[in-house]
């Protein structure tokens, strides 16, 4: 059974999301061991702990980064955490994180990366007028938005979106790409070649 530890700041749907899947048996062999947020308020905290899962605040405010992610990174260890989902977690991790987790890190983003990483993917696409949006699990690595990419899901940008209507039509992707991308790096049918997410028997160019 793999331990999942999902991070998150805001509302959680992505975790709720995850832990459906576990339950209906689309992501099987895993379960999730903790929860924590770097914010006091963010209301997937209060969800986490009604569907029962052990959950912490590691308020990040104020703090270093190195330092927040080292207590990040025990607390990880202590539940034995073997793959860290960053869900709607905002802020930008070190060295540090990534060091823990080799290939054991992963983050989803709100656009087709490399398109738009960094805040407020779902305008930025608006404003430059792209007609395909979408939604990208990668593995974490030391840039910001940028490894490697398990699972991309596109949605299309109508005409009178706004950044809102955009958000959660990516949104209702993202509810079933988290899970995919978790499912196949379990899987251990993947490998990573270059920039690239391969299955292990492909052949090689
Ligand atoms: C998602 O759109 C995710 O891609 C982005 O933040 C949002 C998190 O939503 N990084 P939720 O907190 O899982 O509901």
């Amino acid at each position: 059974m793999t331990r999942l530890g999902i991070l998150i700041s805001g509302r959680g749907s992505n975790l709720l999301a995850i832990a459906d899947a576990i339950a209906d048996g689309t992501l099987p062999d895993a379960e999730i061991a903790v929860v924590l947020s770097n914010k006091a308020e963010a209301a997937g905290v209060a969800r986490a702990r009604e569907r029962g899962f052990p959950t912490h605040v590691i308020e990040s405010k104020g703090r270093i980064r190195a330092e927040h992610d080292a207590d990040m990174v025990a607390r990880l260890r202590e539940y034995k955490v073997d793959l860290v989902c960053l869900a709607g977690y905002m802020r930008v991790v070190t060295p540090i994180f990534v060091d823990a987790f080799p290939q054991r890190l992963l983050n989803m983003h709100p656009s087709l990366l490399p398109a738009f990483p960094g805040l407020h993917p779902q305008q930025q696409a608006l404003d430059y007028g792209v007609r395909v949006a979408g939604t990208t699990v990668h593995f974490v690595d030391e840039e910001l938005d940028h490894g490697v990419i398990i699972v991309q899901r596109s949605v299309p940008v109508l005409d009178g979106d706004d950044a809102q209507t955009l958000a959660a039509r990516i949104l209702e992707e993202e509810h079933t790409a988290y899970s995919e991308a978790i499912a196949r790096v379990l899987s251990g049918k993947y490998e990573i070649r270059g920039r690239c997410y391969v299955p292990r028997d492909s052949a090689t160019k």
